[in-house]
């Protein structure tokens, strides 16, 4: 990669909040919200945060296990975190989380979290380009950036640009299943 990848920045630099409302065309039959638009709005969420990170385009590369929880329902209001978590060579780790609650602010819930991988691109949007390192601060946020490491190498070795007996933290985990 050619370019000189931006010093590196703090986890609050990029931190992404983002709100909606629940309406009727953002519901299934039964009212709930479709498991769908909220992952469109978790990766929206997720590419602003990304984006800021990087100060470039950026794509979704991956997306790991979501699971429904708790049921959103039409009316609730959801708030939508993401917090970058750790910076690869071109790739970073996005942390999403959604909590959902009544247009009262009753009945707060976290009801969803996942992890998004996505690649910052040069201005052509050809070529992935280098991105500026993550400072953790907090505990939290050095917990999420050590971590992070596992779950690149897991999501890689799903996807199949690693072969299980080359991983290095999680061999183990794929060799014995
Ligand atoms: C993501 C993409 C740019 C990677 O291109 P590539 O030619 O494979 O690039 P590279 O091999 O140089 O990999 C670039 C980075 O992507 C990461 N990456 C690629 N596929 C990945 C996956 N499935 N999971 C996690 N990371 C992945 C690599 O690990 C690498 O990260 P690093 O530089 O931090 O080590 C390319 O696959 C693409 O354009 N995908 C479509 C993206 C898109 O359109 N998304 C919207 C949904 S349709």
């Amino acid at each position: 990669m050619e370019n000189t990848p931006l010093a590196p920045k703090k986890v609050s630099e990029s931190h992404t909040v983002m709100t909606e409302m629940i309406m009727p065309n953002d519901t299934n039959p039964i009212g709930n919200l479709m498991g769908g638009y909220l992952m469109r709005w978790m990766d929206i969420v997720a590419a602003i945060c990304a984006g800021k990170h990087c100060e470039a385009n950026v794509v979704t590369a991956a997306v790991d296990h979501i699971s429904f929880q708790k049921p959103i329902r039409l009316g609730d209001v959801i708030t939508l975190e993401a917090s970058v978590t750790r910076a690869f060579t071109s790739s970073v780790e996005i942390y999403v989380e959604v909590f959902a609650n009544d247009i009262k602010g009753q009945n707060p819930r976290r009801c969803n979290h996942a992890y998004f991988t996505f690649v910052a691109l040069d201005d052509d949007r050809a070529k992935p380009i280098n991105v500026p390192a993550v400072l953790p601060l907090s505990s939290e946020e050095q917990a999420l950036y050590d971590s992070a490491a596992r779950r690149r190498e897991i999501r890689l070795v799903l996807s199949g640009r690693v072969k299980a007996k080359d991983a290095t933290e999680v061999r183990k985990f794929f060799l014995d299943m």
